[in-house]
């Protein structure tokens, strides 16, 4: 039978104080109805359902081109009960093994998503929870077992007396796995009479119990899996929790960090051995760092490609490509579509957009490099500047191999400027140049000797 994943996240989240809806919250480069999503989609689940209430539309838009979710909306928040039911009647009852996870349990791991489905399905439980023993329970639905030890019900914080309250240490950790076909059955049965008056999805277990359906419970026993967030110091929490299983598993693979805690890499980079990862790195996206090459420290790269052997440091890169032994920064802006060919340097206050700057070529300092295509072993001078937009159109600007440009050269596009070119200082190029030539555009130098003496004089001094 196909395993469904539902994953809750109707609710507002108030003690956020956001303006946006908490689950969109992000944790590393991600938000954190993602994280759910994403731990169900590495379990392997057959189909995901999200449920949407408050801010639907920015729940939605995390997911924007995914075409595996089904969002479910949940127009009224009725409870945790409610939100499951709203799915069953959505689609037409359900079957088969069904997950429940929240939007805001971003910390849970697949593998202990695919050992619940296996305990549910192997016992033929109408019901699983999995159960965690925090270290502070206050909030959380407490478990109760009966005389035969298995669990009996959940009780929600709110609804405990004040002695259940402090006997109670095992907790709902709030992710159930429900056979579909029972659940559909009985939900109905789901009643609101309670503290908060809400439908509470976790009374299907008493419910269950008093129809004779067996139910069980698995502890975790790693209970940062199950960290809730709530509110933003929650969040920073979950954060370094899922910072440091990451760098764990990166140095684990050989990747060295002078401080761990000062490196941030999101779940899809990948890092190849022997690179470094100095301290105020982050990684995000679709970024992948090669051999040996050293990132920071302060750098932050989002879908971006590092070859082998490369230095990036203290760089802003968006987009762009560095392939191997090439040099970034201190401070370097590297814009979409930047190439930096094999041995090429892009230095100081460099900007570089939408550019190939071919094998060994440099752009040391200050310079803005756009719409450029820049061949192999040419030398860029400081200051020099492709005047790419002319106020309406962005327009190109071509260089041959070999090709020196001198420093502050204006290069004002469309121009092409062939191989083994010399350009002089202080030029404004507006005019393609040929193989082999040199281009100076510059006023002559004029020398106006005695001009100090003449000065003093005119202002009576000796
Ligand atoms: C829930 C459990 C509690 C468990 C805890 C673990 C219930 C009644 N209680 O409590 O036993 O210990 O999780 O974290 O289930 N949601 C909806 N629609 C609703 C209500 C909630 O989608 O109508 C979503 C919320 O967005 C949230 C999740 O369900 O992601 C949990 O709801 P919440 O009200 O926060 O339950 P807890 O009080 O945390
Ligand atoms: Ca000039």
């Amino acid at each position: 039978m196909p395993v469904t994943a539902i994953i809750l996240a109707a609710g507002e989240g108030t003690r956020m104080k956001s303006a946006h809806p908490k689950v969109t919250h992000k944790l590393l480069d991600h938000p954190l109805v993602w994280w759910s999503v994403d731990a169900a989609r590495k379990a392997q689940v057959d189909r995901i359902v999200v449920v949407v209430g408050n801010g639907a539309d920015e729940v939605r838009d995390v997911f924007a081109g995914d075409d595996d979710i089904t969002f479910v909306e949940q127009a009224e928040r009725l409870g945790t009960g409610h939100a499951v039911k709203v799915v069953r009647d959505e689609l037409g009852g359900l079957a088969g093994p069904v997950v429940v996870l929240t939007g805001d349990s971003p910390l849970i791991r697949p593998e202990t998503i695919s050992k619940l489905v296996d305990h549910n399905r192997e016992g033929h439980f109408a019901c699983t929870v999995l159960t965690m023993v925090p270290k502070d329970p206050s909030g959380y639905g407490r478990i109760v077992f009966g005389t035969d030890g298995q669990i009996k019900a959940i009780v929600e914080d709110k609804d405990c007396t004040p002695r259940q309250r402090l006997e109670l240490c095992e907790c709902n950790s709030g992710i159930y796995c429900f056979c579909g076909r029972r659940l559909s059955e009985s939900i109905d049965r789901l009643g609101h009479d309670n503290v908060q008056g809400e439908y509470y999805l976790t009374d299907m277990v008493g419910i269950y119990r008093e129809m004779g359906e067996p139910v069980s419970s698995v502890p975790c026993c790693d209970p940062t899996e199950l960290l809730g967030v709530n509110d933003r110091a929650q969040l920073a929490e979950a954060t370094c929790v899922m910072r440091d299983r990451i760098n764990q598993r990166l140095m684990a693979e050989g990747v060295s960090m002078l401080d761990p805690s000062l490196v941030w890499v999101g779940p899809d980079v990948e890092v190849a051995r022997d690179a470094v990862l100095m301290p105020m790195t982050m990684l995000w996206g679709r970024t992948s760092v090669g051999e040996a090459s050293v990132i920071g420290p302060n750098s932050r790269l989002t879908d971006t490609y590092v070859g082998c052997r490369s230095t990036v440091e203290e760089t802003v890169a968006i987009e762009a490509r560095i392939d191997d032994d090439v040099s970034c920064g201190p401070r370097a802006y590297l814009r979409p579509g930047a190439h930096l060919m094999d041995g090429s340097k892009a230095g100081t206050h460099v900007e570089i957009k939408k550019s190939t700057i071919g094998p060994g070529s440099k752009v040391p300092h200050l310079s803005y490099i756009g719409d450029a295509t820049i061949g192999e072993g040419v030398n860029i001078g400081a200051g020099t500047i492709t005047c790419n937009y002319d106020g309406i159109h962005k327009n190109k600007t071509t260089i041959g191999d070999r090709t020196f440009v001198g420093s502050d050269t204006m290069l004002v596009a469309p121009v092409n400027v062939g191989s083994d070119v010399t350009i002089g200082a202080s030029s404004c190029i507006t005019h393609d140049v040929p193989d082999g030539a040199l281009a100076v555009e510059r006023s002559e130098q004029k020398v106006v000797e005695g001009y100090a003496a003449r000065k003093r004089a005119q202002r009576g001094e000796a």
